[in-house]
């Protein structure tokens, strides 16, 4: 491919890690990601959370009513899983087509985790049995220790817990969701063939300098906590890399102008409205346009032993102006970029 073309065509993508809410703004923010991605990995954090083969059915019918104008979107659902998480349930929601896969919080380390598994040892029986069955473990990688600095937490994580789950379960599909380091880079890299990641928009455009541009920026506040310059640097590499361990995964993660912007804000990034626009500008920048297909369409569903999309989806060289709000539903939300230019436009 050409390095500097004014429009590049993929195939369709999917979004391997994104949060839809529920209620009314599920209604809101669900086209965003439905109109750009063919699938999409759903995060199970509803309260209370998605834990068992039932509520992923219902939760997963509520996303479709959500969209529809988008036939064809297709929401994989995962399983929280908590200390008491039930492996018969999982299995069966597995080999019915309900689950993809399932999703690990340690407890407390993030929105609505505090459901979250305290310890691994605890839900050993499970993992044991996924691996078994091929189904995938999707991790958020940080410690949650009031000890461990907040910048340290994902380095922590590796060293602590993930680098003996991998060993001790050595055919176990994991994906280190969201990865915030060049330690997770250089685990990840080093790790077998089952083990993959997905990077966000906005690991890849900010560091932690962001937060505090001239006071407090609650809206570029994420968990994993943006990282040092080293770290974002490292992340585009990988994400260009053609590395098949690395794909896309938003992570879009909306919550409401008050509550980001609160004297307790919450963590999260609502990047969905302009994802690709978003990602397209990294691998332009980085001069790795001809990567971004494998990253957005590819390497995703090869790892999760799924099928490639048929269809396709065309982004022009044009400017994207991203607006200061999202109004939804009578909320309002800041997108990421807000009030900056984009200069990829998707015109499908
Ligand atoms: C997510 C959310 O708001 O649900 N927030 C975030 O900062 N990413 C939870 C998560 O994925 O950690
Ligand atoms: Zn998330």
């Amino acid at each position: 491919m050409n390095q500097s073309p004014e429009q590049i065509t993929i195939r369709q993508p999917d979004d391997w890690h994104v949060h839809l809410r529920d209620g009314a703004m599920l209604q809101s923010v669900a086209s965003y990601t439905a109109r750009q991605f063919a699938r999409a990995i759903i995060m199970p954090n509803l309260a209370p959370p998605v834990t068992d083969t039932k509520m992923a059915q219902a939760y997963q019918d509520r996303i479709l009513a959500a969209v529809p104008d988008h036939d064809g979107f297709t929401p994989l659902m995962t399983c929280y899983l908590t200390d008491g998480a039930d492996a018969a349930d999982i299995e069966w929601g597995f080999a019915s087509g309900v689950f993809t896969a399932a999703k690990l919080y340690p407890a407390n380390a993030t929105t609505n985790s505090a459901h979250g598994v305290t310890d691994v040892a605890n839900i050993m029986p499970v993992l044991e049995q996924m691996e078994k069955i091929g189904m995938p473990l999707l991790i958020h990688g940080e410690v949650t220790d009031a000890d461990v600095d907040v910048f340290d937490r994902e380095a922590v994580f590796i060293e602590r817990t993930l680098s003996k789950l991998v060993t001790q379960l050595p055919g176990l599909k994991v994906v280190f969701e969201h990865i915030t380091t060049a330690d997770a880079v250089d685990f990840v890299n080093e790790a077998g063939p089952h083990v993959g990641a997905t990077i966000t928009p906005q690991h890849l455009h900010i560091n932690r300098n962001a937060m505090f541009e001239g006071g407090i920026r609650p809206h570029a506040y994420c968990l994993p906590v943006a990282k040092r310059e080293q770290h974002r640097l490292a992340l585009r590499k990988a994400a260009t890399s053609g590395s098949a361990k690395y794909f896309l995964g938003t992570d879009s993660a909306p919550h409401e102008i008050h509550a980001k912007e609160s004297a307790c804000g919450c963590a999260g990034i609502f990047n969905a409205p302009y994802a690709l626009e978003s990602y397209a500008t990294v691998f332009d920048e980085e001069g790795a346009l001809d990567k971004l297909e494998g990253f957005a369409s590819e390497h995703g569903p090869n790892f999760y032993g799924l099928p490639l999309n048929e269809g396709t989806v065309t982004l022009q060289r044009s400017t994207t102006i991203v607006p200061e709000n999202i109004e939804a539903g009578g909320a309002t939300i800041v997108p990421f970029h807000a009030g900056q230019e984009l200069q990829w436009r998707l015109v499908r």
